[in-house]
């Protein structure tokens, strides 16, 4: 039996003469049929296009795994070699985007100034309005490709720098991190981005994917359905708990506070950021890799104070409530080590998602029915209009 919430009505929702029932957040309700990622949630386990993402974390490119989500299989070696040509030629954004983060005021905060430049890619994208699945594909390349760019460039400007050019010789994660600071990183740390790249390319109908197939239902063009999961994946419910769970641990400061901090959270009956998810009850199976980047950058960049703080947050959470680490628990402490500021984790994170959001925009495109839920009418019925000098 699939998982429903209570219904308001005891009529059965598949008769004809039945008002569908309404479903709070629309939880346990499949609104879409996928073949790009499975999440279980009972049996913690994340799958994309049939191969256990474990798998995937421990071998994979982001390369390979995008591939993988927007193609359908793992690519062969020359199809890998195509494919990542394509992406290396594709990560130069136009002079008028480093324009417009130049004219933003200096405190626009990154995922504010990215969501505005995926939009705005689209005046200078030459197929902007073909929504034909090659030229999304096409699309999808173009920006996977220029997303890190975007967000280097913006941090760059924004501390009155010049944007660094991206390197070719590098990978993906490396190139990202090269062009925050023009050095070439560091094995573990570009091994540990591309771990959290592959762990965060698709998750399933998360909100941000699932805005991002609701506007591809309207058959609106890629950019504007990216632009508007970037702005889904902004709020702290979503892809924002990666920021507020690093402000949580510098909050707290020392791991003789933890307790005290985090009974003091509960009392409040405050949500403690980057625990408890919609769908994994017990484990969310991507935090285990995160756990261990966290912990293997900590003692390289000798701040293990951040991840032995987590370890006694996970423990000073449960015994108030069982709810576990997400993904963005260990990702928090994991990105500081990377030297990323804490404003750009989301920013991090999008490009990641920005290859499930793609592949699921073609998705929709190749069986397409526009989205469009109800709403239940709870307000009065019996009111009239009153002319505007009688209103008190
Ligand atoms: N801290 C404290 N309590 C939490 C919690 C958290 N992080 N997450 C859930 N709970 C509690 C809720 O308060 C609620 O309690 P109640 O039954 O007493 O009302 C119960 O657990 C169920 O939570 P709910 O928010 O209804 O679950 P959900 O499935 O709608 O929400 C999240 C899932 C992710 C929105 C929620 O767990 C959350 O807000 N987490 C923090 C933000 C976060 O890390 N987001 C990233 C998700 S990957």
């Amino acid at each position: 039996m699939s998982v429903t919430a209570p219904m308001k009505s005891d009529a059965p929702t598949n008769s004809p003469s039945a008002k569908p029932a309404f479903v709070k957040g629309l939880a346990g309700v499949v609104a879409v049929q996928t073949e790009i990622s499975s999440v279980d949630g009972p049996r913690s386990t994340l799958i994309y296009r049939g191969i256990n993402m474990h798998e995937l974390a421990e071998r994979a490119s982001y390369e390979e795994v995008t591939y993988l989500l927007l193609y359908g299989h793992l690519p062969n070696v020359t199809e890998l070699g195509a494919f990542n040509e394509r992406l290396v030629a594709n990560r130069w954004i136009p002079a008028q985007i480093v324009d417009l983060f130049r004219s933003m005021p200096p405190d626009t905060v990154p995922m504010t100034a990215l969501r505005t430049a995926i939009s705005a890619l689209s005046f200078y994208d030459p197929e902007i309005e073909d929504t034909s699945i090659e030229a999304t594909e096409r699309k999808a390349i173009r920006l996977i490709a220029q997303m890190p760019t975007l967000l280097a460039a913006y941090q760059r400007i924004r501390q009155r720098q010049e944007p660094i050019p991206p390197n070719a010789q590098l990978s993906h994660a490396a190139n990202t991190l090269y062009m925050l600071d023009g050095r070439v990183p560091d094995p573990d740390f570009v091994a540990a981005l591309n771990a959290y790249y592959v762990l965060l390319a698709d998750h399933g109908m998360n909100a941000s994917t699932f805005t991002a197939r609701v506007v591809a239902s309207t058959n609106a063009d890629l950019h504007s359905a990216i632009t508007s999961a970037m702005a889904a994946l902004k709020g702290n419910l979503h892809g924002g708990a990666n920021e507020a769970t690093m402000r949580m641990l510098l909050e707290i400061g020392d791991v003789t506070h933890v307790d005290e901090y985090i009974d003091k959270m509960f009392a409040e009956k405050r949500k403690i950021m980057g625990f408890g998810h919609r769908i994994y009850k017990h484990n969310d199976p991507r935090a285990r890799h995160l756990n261990y980047w966290a912990q293997r950058l900590g003692r390289k960049v000798n701040m293990p104070q951040f991840y032995e703080m987590s370890l006694l947050v996970e423990t000073s959470v449960l015994r108030h409530r069982e709810i576990y680490p997400n993904v963005d628990f260990y990702s928090a402490s994991m990105l500081y080590y990377l030297g990323i500021p804490i404003d750009l984790f989301t920013p991090m994170f999008a490009c990641s998602r920005i290859a499930g959001w793609s592949a699921h925009v073609i998705e929709q495109y190749k069986d397409n029915a526009l989205i469009r839920p109800q709403s239940e009418y709870i307000g009065p019925t019996d009111l009239h209009y009153v002319p505007l000098a009688q209103r008190s």
